[in-house]
């Protein structure tokens, strides 16, 4: 009885929900897309299993201190094992997709320093080939944060241009491997987070960061980030020439970049901070987009950083010629941009490297609901906005929207009951997703749209704390149970009943 009237009121509020927006799956094209996104350090686990090396990830979980509840990725979902029952879930939801990362350190335990791993090889042929069996699109990830810790030890990783060869050749490796059954390839996850949060305020591995980011023991905040993403640049064009001679033709795929895509509104309605939008969105986007498009660093950060922005020499030109097939956006929120460059900075701001104090509320009014993240608000116009800003910048190229979704704060063991009516969540994804259908009305060419996450998982600096999934994981028994949200997908992708 009870079990009935809820699905009763299930059904009202989705009906409800469809009512208000009229959103529904025949507002897509046939061929769109519809997934679940994941990466592998946050799910897999068997952190040592298969020949598997330490990643840097790895490494820096396992020191006291640097997770907020002192735990690792070491068992994590355990997917490595479980993952058969996950594309079963994923089947069960209807999604013709999944995106994926491959772990570079499961693959080339030592990168260019050592040999190809068949039990990596192996472990990534099984999941790709059960997901084909059950109708779904691999959308795989080159690199999704985690690196080979080798790599950092030898010649400091993202620093050190030698990384664009062993990206490179990793990539290869994976093209050779995987490219017959892979249609969809992304180089890397979220590179601009990497050289931030990784070289500028010194919060992800390698943790180098100078004043007034922070007191890291070592880096230097104001070259260091441009240094490595230049790095990571290059590795991309590196690996899409290899793509694009090597393997396109024959293998018949695509291969783009994923970027972490917020949206900015000014703060007042003045100039200087429709200005400082501008430059907060070239300092975030534009910064990998623009030279991977168009060969050439943003206007608005030469202007302001000079050369402490490296140059592109002729032969990476030559190398940046090669065109990508899609940008991925991963679109979770906005934020206030106030101008500093006009005006003075705040002392103790660290929004001088923009000219632009990024924050979240005018006049003590926050710009959308908050979320369990600190920094995540609810501003579904927001996904309208960049996907326009991506399309008019780029030329209307190819976009995919990789990652959108919300999380709900948590502990490890948490009761599960208590996380599964997660209304919030679905009038979350329904209001974004309800938004991209308006840029596309608009003529954005957006191919596809996937949920972070299929499971509760890992997540970085908050450990187990923040929970992403539409299934509820229990970390110590690895159970799986759908949410509310994984029940309003499923519906959603069935589309509408018929009344007769
Ligand atoms: C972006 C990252 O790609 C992913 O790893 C992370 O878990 C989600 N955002 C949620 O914060």
């Amino acid at each position: 009885e009870k079990k009935k009237s809820s699905g009763l009121a299930f059904a009202l509020f989705l009906q409800l929900l469809c009512s208000v927006a009229g959103l529904d799956r025949s507002q897509f094209p046939s061929s769109f897309l519809f997934g679940t996104s994941t990466s592998s350090y946050q799910i897999e686990g068997a952190y040592l299993e298969g020949n598997k090396s330490l990643s840097n990830w790895d490494v820096f979980t396992h020191v006291p201190g640097h997770i907020e509840d002192s735990s690792d990725g070491d068992i994590a979902d355990d997917h490595y094992h479980l993952y058969m029952e996950d594309i079963e879930l994923m089947h069960h939801l209807g999604v013709n997709s999944y995106r994926f990362s491959i772990s570079w350190s499961r693959i080339l335990p030592r990168g260019r320093f050592g040999k190809v791993n068949s039990a990596g090889i192996a472990f990534y042929n099984r999941l790709i080939d059960a997901l084909l069996l059950k109708g779904m699109q691999p959308f795989v990830t080159l690199n999704h944060y985690d690196i080979p810790q080798e790599l950092e030890d030898r010649y400091g990783a993202w620093l050190n241009p030698q990384i664009q060869k062993d990206f490179g050749h990793y990539a290869d490796v994976c093209f050779r491997a995987f490219g017959k059954k892979v249609k969809y390839w992304s180089t890397f996850n979220e590179p601009n987070v990497v050289a931030t949060k990784g070289f500028m305020t010194g919060e992800y591995p390698p943790q180098h960061c100078s004043k007034p980011f922070g007191d890291c023991l070592s880096g230097d905040s104001n070259i260091e980030p441009y240094i490595a993403a230049h790095n990571i640049i290059l590795a991309h064009a590196t690996a899409v020439e290899i793509y694009k001679k090597k393997y396109q033709a024959k293998q018949g795929g695509s291969i783009g970049i994923v970027i972490s895509s917020s949206w900015f509104e000014p703060l007042r309605d003045i100039p200087a901070d429709r200005l400082a939008v501008q430059r907060a969105l070239a300092f975030e986007t534009a910064w990998f987009l623009d030279p991977i498009v168009f060969g050439e660093y943003p206007p608005e950060m030469r202007q302001i950083l000079g050369l402490r922005l490296p140059t592109f020499s002729s032969e990476d030109r030559r190398k940046l010629q090669y065109k990508l097939d899609f940008i991925g956006i991963n679109h979770y929120t906005s934020h206030y941009a106030k101008d500093c460059m006009f005006s003075p900075c705040e002392e103790g701001s660290t929004g001088s490297t923009a000219f632009v104090i990024s924050t979240s509320e005018r006049n003590g009014i926050p710009i959308g609901t908050p979320t369990s993240m600190p920094s995540n608000y609810v501003v579904p116009e927001g996904m309208e906005k960049i996907v326009m800003y991506t399309m008019q910048r780029y030329n209307n190229i190819t976009m995919v929207v990789t990652e959108n979704g919300c999380a709900q704060g948590s502990t490890r063991n948490d009761p599960t009951t208590n996380m599964l009516n997660d209304k919030d969540r679905v009038e979350f994804l329904h209001s974004y997703l309800t938004a991209l259908t308006r840029a596309m009305r608009q003529g954005a060419d957006v191919r596809g749209y996937f949920i972070w996450s299929l499971l509760d998982n890992f997540e970085w600096l908050y450990g187990y704390t923040q929970r992403f999934g539409l299934y509820h994981v229990n970390f110590e028994t690895q159970e799986r149970t759908p949410k509310l949200s994984a029940k309003w997908f499923k519906e959603f992708l069935e589309g509408p009943e018929v009344i007769e």
